[in-house]
Formats: structure tokens, C-alpha cells, sequence
């Protein structure tokens, strides 16, 4: 019953300041000690929200459309074995963000763990209002957290080391292992790879058709028991009314109960191996900070093990 936890106070993939505190607010707000004493996990965690400030180059010109792709690219390779080393050791490893670009150093980190250790690829649940599946040159905005999943499946790739080339075959993630939950804001670029690919996906409208019950159903069964999970959560997913503080929020969203409910099950498969919790904001919509604090550990009780009786 080991966690290992990395807290993350890294902004760079998106424009706005104020991501980087989320970590230390969650865990101020009691996370840790919640996990640790009434799901009995035993927490290993080294008591640092880290800033990788030594690895932020300090000229990093845009490239091929990518904002700060330098910095992102070295934080995430850092973060990646930071997870890589808690994973390969079997410990469940949660990640608390900073903002989304951070998933291309926790899901490459655990896709070579679990591969080493357990000879399995990973399926990766992303539970958002965007697919972050943007190709650098298609990007609307250039922030490097609309593109991680695109990264992380090879469908972008970089021949430089620096900006991204350090990933290997090992670190990726089989398309057909992704399934998304909660998506409506999704790029026309990225529509058209969802579609080229056959890359299961669940918007909102399909919550509103199939019901939430049916949905995490449909998208466990398309993974296959057996497969390690990790759950790859931003709380943009939910509905604004619960979530308000964070960067790129889209009305039309998750209730908090859909939210835990999708945790709830991913938990009850037993076979979550690491989760991500992303772009809580408290300096945003700050008179929401600790309403979206408050969701933000909800959603890690919740896949962690919490039961409502
Ligand atoms: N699709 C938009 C973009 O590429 C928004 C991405 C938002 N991503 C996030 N992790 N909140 O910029
Ligand atoms: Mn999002
Ligand atoms: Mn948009
Ligand atoms: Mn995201």
C-alpha cells in the first residue's frame, strides 16, 4: 500500500501564472495526511514542491510554434524519472500539477516502469474538457499543454534532444490505450487526428446521452480488465460551478459527483497505477480557490480508495 507522490509546481505550459501553488495548497488543505491516515496508504513523499528552476534554460525561443519548449522539455524528462523511480519500485505514484504538459513526464515515466516491471503496456484514462492532442504546428495557442497526449503517442515528434527528443519508444502510449472522458472543447486539428485514429473518446454529450454509469463502462471496457490505469485528471473536466479556478475553463462541464464517480471506479478495478491531478489555479476566479481545492482532493480521495459508506 505504498503512494509515492511528486508535487509539481511547474506553470510553463501555459501562459498564466498561479498553477505552481496548486501543489501546496492541496496538500495544505490536508491531502496527504487524508491519505496516509484514513485510506492507510503508506506516503512517500519528499517534501518538496519542486520548480526544476535549475533546469529553465534561460533563452528558449519558440520552436516549430511551441512556447517554452526548452523548459518543458527538461522538467518533464526530470519528472519522468522521479515517477519512472516510484513506479518501478510498485508503489501507486500520484502527481500533483502544475499545469497539463506535465502528464509527458508522469505518463512516460510510468509507461517504461510498468513495462519493466510488469512486461504490460498502460492505458491511460484522460479526464478533461480538451484532448491536449495538439501537433505543435496546429496548435491554436502554442502552449505546450494542449499537446502532451500528442507527444506521448509519437503522433508529434522532435529530432531535437532538448525539446522533446529524449523520449523513447518505451515511454510511449499504444493510441488504443486512450480513451477520453468529458471532452467539448476540442481543436479542429485535433478532431480530425481523433478520427484518423480511431481513438476512443466520450464527450459530453455522450454523458448526456448514456449517463455517466454507462460511459466509465463503455471506457473501461475498451481498455480491458487487467490493464494498468493511470488516470490522467484535469479538473477542467468539471463543470466551472466546481472547478472555477483554472486556466482554460469550459462551461458545459462534469458535476463534482461525475467527477468522483469516475474515480470511484477506476479505483474499484484495482488497477490504477498513478494519477495525475492538473491545473487548479487558486490565483484564478480566487474567490473559487478553495471550492476548487476542495474538488482537487475530492478527485484523489475518490480514485485513491475513499467510499462513500
Ligand atoms: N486546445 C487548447 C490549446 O491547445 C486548450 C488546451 C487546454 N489544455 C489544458 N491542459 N487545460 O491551447
Ligand atoms: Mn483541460
Ligand atoms: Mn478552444
Ligand atoms: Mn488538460
Amino acid at each position: 500500500n505504498d503512494l509515492g507522490v511528486v508535487a509539481v509546481g511547474f506553470s510553463g505550459g501555459q501562459c498564466k501564472a498561479g498553477v505552481e501553488a496548486a501543489p501546496m495548497a492541496l496538500i495544505e488543505s490536508g491531502l496527504l495526511d487524508q491519505l496516509q491516515e484514513d485510506l492507510t496508504y503508506n506516503v512517500h513523499y519528499d517534501n518538496v514542491v519542486h520548480d526544476y528552476a535549475d533546469l529553465i534554460p534561460a533563452s528558449d525561443p519558440d520552436h516549430r510554434g511551441m512556447k517554452k519548449p526548452r523548459a518543458v522539455s527538461a522538467v518533464t524528462q526530470k519528472l519522468s524519472q522521479q515517477v519512472y523511480e516510484h513506479a518501478k519500485q510498485g508503489k501507486m505514484v500520484l502527481t500533483l500539477g502544475g499545469d497539463h504538459s506535465i502528464a509527458i513526464g508522469t505518463i512516460s515515466g510510468t509507461a517504461k516502469a510498468i513495462r519493466e516491471r510488469l512486461g504490460r503496456e498502460i492505458a491511460v484514462i484522460w479526464v478533461d474538457a480538451h484532448a491536449d492532442i495538439n501537433i505543435p504546428e496546429e496548435s491554436p495557442s502554442g502552449n505546450i499543454h494542449g499537446m502532451p497526449v500528442a507527444f506521448l503517442t509519437g503522433l508529434a515528434k522532435e529530432e531535437k534532444k532538448d525539446i522533446f527528443g529524449w523520449l523513447e519508444k518505451d515511454q510511449l502510449l499504444n493510441v488504443n490505450k486512450l480513451v477520453y472522458i468529458g471532452l467539448r472543447d476540442v481543436d479542429r486539428g485535433e478532431k480530425r487526428i481523433l478520427r484518423e485514429h480511431g481513438i476512443k473518446a466520450f464527450s459530453m454529450h455522450d454523458i448526456d446521452r448514456h449517463g455517466i454509469g454507462r460511459v466509465v463502462e463503455m471506457a473501461l471496457a475498451h481498455i480491458g480488465n487487467d490493464t494498468p490505469i493511470h488516470l490522467s485528471f484535469d479538473v477542467d473536466a468539471l463543470d466551472p460551478q466546481w472547478a472555477p479556478s483554472t486556466g482554460t475553463p469550459v462551461r458545459g462541464g462534469l458535476t463534482l459527483r461525475e467527477g468522483d464517480f469516475i474515480c470511484e471506479c477506476v479505483h474499484e478495478t484495482g488497477n490504477l497505477v498513478a494519477m495525475d491531478l492538473v491545473e487548479v489555479n487558486p490565483s484564478l476566479e480566487a474567490t473559487g480557490a478553495s471550492d476548487t481545492i476542495r474538488t482537487g482532493c475530492s478527485l484523489v480521495r475518490s480514485a485513491l480508495g475513499d467510499t462513500l459508506l
